[in-house]
C-alpha cells in the first residue's frame, strides 16, 4: 500500500487487462440434442450461438488466477506489487473463503488485501468502481479488479428459459496510481431490491439453507423471470450512460465505444435505439460467450483492445444490470500506462513468483497442521469455552 504522500491528486488508470475463458464449447445445436431449443431461437431471441463451459477442474478461482496473471504480464507487475484483489462474481468457490483469497494465494499476492464482489452481473462495473475510488483515496496503488464465473455449475440444465443463456470465463484489468489526469472519470452504482425475486438462486443461503427438498426442487440453480428482467434490463442500460457521463461533466459526444453488460443482443439494441447511437459503437461478443455475468464486460474489453477497437484517450463506458437488482455504468478514458517493453527477466521472476507461491501455500498449510499437531485444539489460557444452558 502507498500514498503519494505530496497532496497531488491521484488518478486510477488501466495499465493491464487479460481474460482466461475454459476451452471447451457448447454450440446452440449441441444444446438443442439436451434441451428442447433450437439454434434460430436462440440466435433470434438473444444474438447467442456458443458458450464456454469449465471442465470439472476449471473453477472460478482458477479461471479468476488465469486471467490476473494476463493483466500482471501485460502490466508488467510483479504479484507482491498488489495491494488490493477485488473478485467480481455470483459463483464463487465457496460463501466463504471469499474467491479473492484464493486467487490471492494462487497468485502469491502477499501484500495484497482480497475480497468478493457480490452485485451479480453488475459485480464488474461495482468492483473497478471501488477499486478506483481507493487508488483515488491514496490508500491503494495497484488494484486487481477481475469478474469471474463458472456459471454453467448453477444452471439448471433442463429449463431452456436459462440454460441457453450463460457461460463461463474471467477477464481482469490492473489498476495503478498516477498524478496524470484520466483513467477512471466517474461511475454511477444502483440498486432496486424490490426487484430481488426476478432474478435469484433462491437456496442455499440463510434464508433457505440446504436440504433435501431444496435439492429435489433444484432451487440452487438460477431462477429468472426473463421477460421482466428483459423490461428492466431496456430501461436501465441507456439512463445508467447518461447519468455517468453527465456525472464526469461529458456528453455523449464524447464517447467513443461502449462496452455493454453482453445478456441479450436485443437488450443492447434497445440501449443504441435510446441513446441514439450506431450500434458499432457498441462491443458486442456474446455470440461467442453468451452471458458470463460479471465477467462478461472486461472479456468483451480484452477482445476490443486486442482488435484494435479501443485507441488512446478514447472515452468508453462500461455499462450492465444483473440481479439484485442493480445497475451502474464506469466511464474510463483509455490513457493506458502500459510499459513499452516487457522484459524477459521481469516475466521469467513473476513465473518464478507464482511458482513459489504455490509452494508457499503447501508450506503453511503443512506448517499449520503441524502446529495444530503439537498444541492440539486448547482454548489459550484465561479463555472459557462458551457456556451451554441445559434444556
Ligand atoms: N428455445 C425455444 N423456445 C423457447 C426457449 C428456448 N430456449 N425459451 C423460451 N422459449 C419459448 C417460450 O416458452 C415462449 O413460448 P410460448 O410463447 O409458446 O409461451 C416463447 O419462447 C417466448 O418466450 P419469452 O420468454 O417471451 O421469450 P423472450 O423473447 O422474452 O426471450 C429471454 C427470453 C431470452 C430469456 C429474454 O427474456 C431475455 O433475454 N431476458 C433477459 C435475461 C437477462 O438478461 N438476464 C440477465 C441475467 S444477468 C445476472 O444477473 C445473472
Amino acid at each position: 500500500m502507498s500514498n503519494s504522500g505530496n497532496g497531488a491528486r491521484r488518478h486510477a488508470h488501466i495499465c493491464g487487462w487479460g481474460m482466461s475463458v475454459p476451452e471447451q464449447i457448447l454450440s446452440n445445436n449441441e444444446l438443442a440434442r439436451m434441451v428442447d431449443t433450437n439454434d434460430e431461437w436462440i440466435v433470434a431471441r438473444t444474438g447467442i450461438s456458443q458458450r464456454h463451459i469449465a471442465h470439472g477442474h476449471e473453477t472460478t478461482a482458477t479461471l479468476a488466477t488465469g486471467a490476473a496473471r494476463r493483466a500482471l504480464d501485460i502490466a508488467d507487475i510483479a504479484p507482491d506489487d498488489v495491494d488490493l484483489i477485488i473478485v467480481a462474481t455470483c459463483t464463487p468457490e465457496h460463501n466463504f473463503p471469499s474467491t479473492g483469497s484464493l486467487v490471492q494465494d494462487a497468485l502469491g499476492a502477499r501484500n495484497a488485501g482480497a475480497f468478493d464482489m457480490a452485485a451479480a452481473c453488475t459485480g464488474f462495473v461495482y468492483a473497478l468502481s471501488i477499486g478506483a475510488q481507493a487508488i483515488q483515496a491514496g490508500a491503494m496503488d495497484t488494484v486487481l479488479v477481475i469478474g469471474a464465473e463458472t456459471l454453467s455449475k448453477i444452471v439448471n440444465w433442463e429449463d431452456r428459459g436459462t440454460c441457453v443463456l450463460f457461460g463461463d470465463g474471467a477477464g481482469a484489468l490492473v489498476l495503478q496510481g498516477s498524478e496524470i489526469p484520466g483513467g477512471v472519470l466517474a461511475s454511477v452504482l444502483r440498486s432496486d431490491g424490490s426487484g430481488g425475486d426476478l432474478l435469484q438462486v433462491p437456496a442455499g443461503g440463510s434464508a433457505m439453507p440446504a436440504s433435501y427438498e431444496t435439492l429435489r426442487d433444484n432451487l440452487h440453480t438460477i431462477h429468472m423471470n426473463g421477460r421482466e428482467v428483459f423490461r428492466f434490463a431496456t430501461r436501465v442500460m441507456a439512463d445508467a450512460c447518461l447519468d455517468v457521463v453527465a456525472s464526469a461533466g461529458l456528453t455523449m459526444d464524447d464517447i467513443d465505444v461502449i462496452v455493454p453488460h453482453q445478456a441479450n443482443k436485443r437488450i443492447i439494441e434497445a440501449a443504441a435505439r435510446g441513446l441514439r447511437l450506431p450500434m458499432d459503437r457498441f462491443v458486442v461478443n456474446l455470440d461467442r460467450y453468451g452471458n458470463t455475468s460479471a465477467a462478461s464486460i472486461p472479456i468483451a474489453l480484452c477482445e476490443a483492445v486486442s482488435e484494435g477497437r479501443v485507441r488512446p484517450n478514447d472515452n468508453l463506458i462500461l455499462v450492465a444490470f444483473g440481479g439484485g437488482l442493480t445497475w451502474g455504468a464506469t466511464l474510463v478514458t483509455w490513457n493506458v500506462a502500459q510499459k513499452a517493453t516487457v522484459t524477459g527477466v521481469r516475466r521469467m521472476r513473476r513465473q518464478a513468483l507464482y511458482s513459489l507461491a504455490r509452494m508457499r501455500s503447501a508450506v503453511r498449510r503443512g506448517a499449520r497442521a503441524i502446529e495444530g499437531a503439537i498444541w492440539g485444539s486448547q482454548a489459550p489460557d484465561g479463555i472459557e469455552p462458551p457456556h451451554r444452558e441445559e434444556n
